[in-house]
Order: C-alpha cells, then sequence, then structure tokens
C-alpha cells in the first residue's frame, strides 16, 4: 500500500516543502504516496490523491507529480488544512483509523501542537503508524529547538517592523504592532528583539492591563522626552496578552493625555500577514530534512514519534541527520504543555533571558 501524507491545524510557510521531501524520498525507495486534502477531514472523508507518478527515467520508477514539484518552494499548504472538529470524538478518529490502516501503510502528519494529539491518540487507539513532523508559526511545540514556519513567520514580522518604522519615524509616532503566536509569546519576544523594538509585552511576564497600559505610558513619555532625539517608539505585543491593541492604544493616550504633545500613538495587527509567504531558507531546510527522516522512520516500522531540530531536551533516537532525532509523540505533548505553562526551563529561559535585557528592551 502506498503512504499518505497531510497537513493540519493552521498552515506554516515550509509545509509544502516537507511535503515534497517526503514524496521525493518514498518515490526514491519505490513507494507510491497519496496527499490527504485538508488534514483529517479529508482522512475522515477519504479524500486522498496521489502525489507520485510512474516514469522510466528514475532508477525506482516514480517521481513526485508536478503538482508537488510547483508547490514546494510556495507557502500555505497545497493540500489543504483544517482545524478537524469530528476528530475530537471518538467516532471521527475510529473512521479517520479505518481510511488509515485500509488504505495506506504509514502516514506523515504535518502540523502544530494539536495535529500531534490526533496523532498520537490515533497511534494509540487503532494502531495506526503515524510519524509527526512539527510545523507551526507559534514555535509552541515540545522537543525541538525549531519547528516549521517560525523562521518565515519571524522574518515577515521584522521586514513588517521596519516598514512601519519607516512611517513611524517620519510622523514621530509611537506604534504598538501585535503579532499572532497564540499563548506562545515567542514571535513577539525574538521579533522585537531582531526589530530592534523599544519593548515586548508578551503573555508569559504575567501582567495586569492596567500594569501594561502604565509601563507602555511611562515607556513612551520618556522616549520622547525633549532632551532624546528619538523618533519612533515601537512595541510589539504577543496575541495571547489579552487586552486589544486598539484598547490599550487608547487608554495609554488617554493616561498621557497633553504630555503627549504632537505625538499620536497608533495600532497594528499583523494577524495572519504573518503567516503567509513564501518559505525561508532555515524552514525550507528543516522542512526537508524532517521529511526525509519521517519517511525512513516510517520505512523502519517506527510510529507514534516526531523529528525534532536539534533537541533542547536530552534523548530521543539518532538518526542519519545530526540535526535531527526522535522522540515520542508523548513526551512532546508533554513537553508542549510544559512550555506553555511556564514550567518548561526552555520557556523559564526566555523569560529570564528577556528581563535581562530590560533597558535594551523596556518593559
Ligand atoms: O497556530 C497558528 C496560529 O496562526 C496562531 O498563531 C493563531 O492564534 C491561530 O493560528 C489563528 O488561527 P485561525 O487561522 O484559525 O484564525
Amino acid at each position: 500500500m502506498p503512504l499518505g501524507v497531510l497537513t493540519s491545524g493552521g498552515d506554516a510557510p515550509g509545509m509544502n516543502a516537507a511535503v515534497r521531501a517526503v514524496v521525493r524520498v518514498a518515490a526514491d525507495r519505490g513507494h507510491h504516496v497519496l496527499g490527504v486534502e485538508r488534514g483529517y477531514q479529508g482522512l475522515i472523508d477519504g479524500r486522498l490523491h496521489s502525489l507520485t507518478r510512474e516514469t522510466e527515467s528514475t532508477s525506482s520508477g516514480l517521481a513526485p507529480t508536478r503538482e508537488v514539484e510547483l508547490s514546494a518552494n510556495l507557502g500555505g499548504s497545497f493540500l489543504g488544512t483544517a482545524r478537524c472538529m469530528a476528530f475530537y470524538e471518538a467516532e471521527g478518529r475510529a473512521r479517520a483509523a479505518e481510511v488509515l490502516n485500509g488504505q495506506l501503510d504509514g502516514l506523515v502528519v504535518i502540523g502544530g501542537n494539536g495535529s500531534l494529539t490526533g496523532a498520537h491518540a490515533l497511534c494509540e487507539e487503532h494502531g495506526c503508524k503515524i510519524i509527526g513532523i512539527p510545523a507551526s508559526i507559534d514555535h509552541d511545540i515540545g522537543c525541538t529547538n525549531t519547528s516549521i514556519g517560525v523562521d518565515s513567520a519571524l522574518n515577515t514580522i521584522v521586514e513588517a517592523c521596519d516598514r512601519i518604522s519607516d512611517t513611524a519615524r517620519s510622523h514621530r509616532r509611537a506604534f504598538v504592532v501585535e503579532v499572532m503566536g497564540r499563548q506562545s509569546g515567542y514571535l513577539c519576544m525574538a521579533g522585537a528583539v531582531a526589530a530592534g523594538a523599544d519593548a515586548a509585552l508578551f503573555g508569559e511576564l504575567g501582567r495586569s492591563e492596567e500594569q501594561i497600559v502604565n509601563d507602555v505610558a511611562e515607556l513612551i513619555r520618556r522616549s520622547f522626552a525633549e532632551d532624546r532625539d528619538k523618533q519612533r517608539v515601537l512595541i510589539l505585543k504577543a496575541e495571547g496578552v489579552e487586552v486589544p491593541c486598539t484598547k490599550l492604544v487608547r487608554e495609554v493616550t488617554e493616561k498621557l493625555g497633553d504630555s503627549l504633545g504632537d505625538v499620536s500613538i497608533r495600532a497594528t495587527v499583523l494577524g495572519h500577514l504573518v503567516r503567509g509567504g513564501s518559505p525561508s531558507f532555515a524552514d525550507r531546510m528543516v522542512a526537508n530534512r524532517f521529511g526525509h527522516i519521517a519517511v525512513r522512520a516510517l520505512l523502519e516500522g517506527k510510529t507514534d514519534l516526531m523529528t525534532g531540530w536539534q533537541s533542547p531536551v536530552p534523548g530521543g533516537e539518532e538518526t542519519v541527520d545530526h540535526g535531527v532525532r526522535l522522540f515520542g509523540i508523548g513526551q512532546v505533548l508533554e513537553e508542549t504543555a510544559a512550555l506553555l505553562d511556564g514550567s518548561s526551563p526552555v520557556t523559564q529561559g526566555r523569560v529570564a533571558l528577556m528581563e535581562k535585557a530590560a533597558g535594551v528592551l523596556a518593559l
């Protein structure tokens, strides 16, 4: 039977490159690959189509289809992706397992936290053969130092902040720029450092709305003091900080009142802009290397594992690629929960480093 591949959850730049790697490696070893459309929902509905074609021009007699080759360097997911509600029900998972076990020799799941949780459930409940590849711009997946999409998203954030800084300096303005990341403040922290922002507001700091308003107001007041030749203030705010950007700007403006003088404050929510665009070098590189190892693992009969990039936690199985190790998805999900509730040393290290940078990044 062929192997299968799907993308699930929020799309991330580099997913298509991972799919191509999976198809190339499998085809090279003589295995057909079926692409599952729109994530787990496509598995439940049995929507699968071939990503390999027969040819006399390769030693295995198989090659990726044109669709696979043409999409590989594009953002988004050409297979389509979805957050599948039916998968939260045992019945939905049973139907998906029936299709998987009946039509495929194994499946590569490319996605984030929710997608890996689904993969683990299929392995445990129905003995499915699945290898996961971490893909999410949020950088909130355990056992790996990066996930597909993180680097591209950060490049987009930095570019957007540079553009906003051009207009901010021209008008002597302060901007609060919100970036995605769900519960994870990583994009905000890393983006703020790389964009040369004045401050970063992320949920992991646990500040109240009142504190945030006071701190932002004080930063803007000091920054635009007359004896300081400062033209722009840039504050990055993580999506996970509950106060909406426009409300924050309104409250800070009210607090500063007349002392703002001719300075004004604006809000920009980057939103889904950050998730699109062609994948960076780094994302294409990890996507290809994850795809390679994922297929090898499936063909060796392994299951319920995820590829991790130069992992921040010890352990995992070594692979033929020195940068990629294989971790049990159960362990990955535990590490992910710890990353998100702040108990992981990785999260604590990030927050501590940002706190040490206070003064450079003022909040
Ligand atoms: O998980 C990726 C992500 O982009 C988060 O950063 C964001 O909170 C969420 O997905 C948005 O989801 P949707 O595209 O379903 O609105």
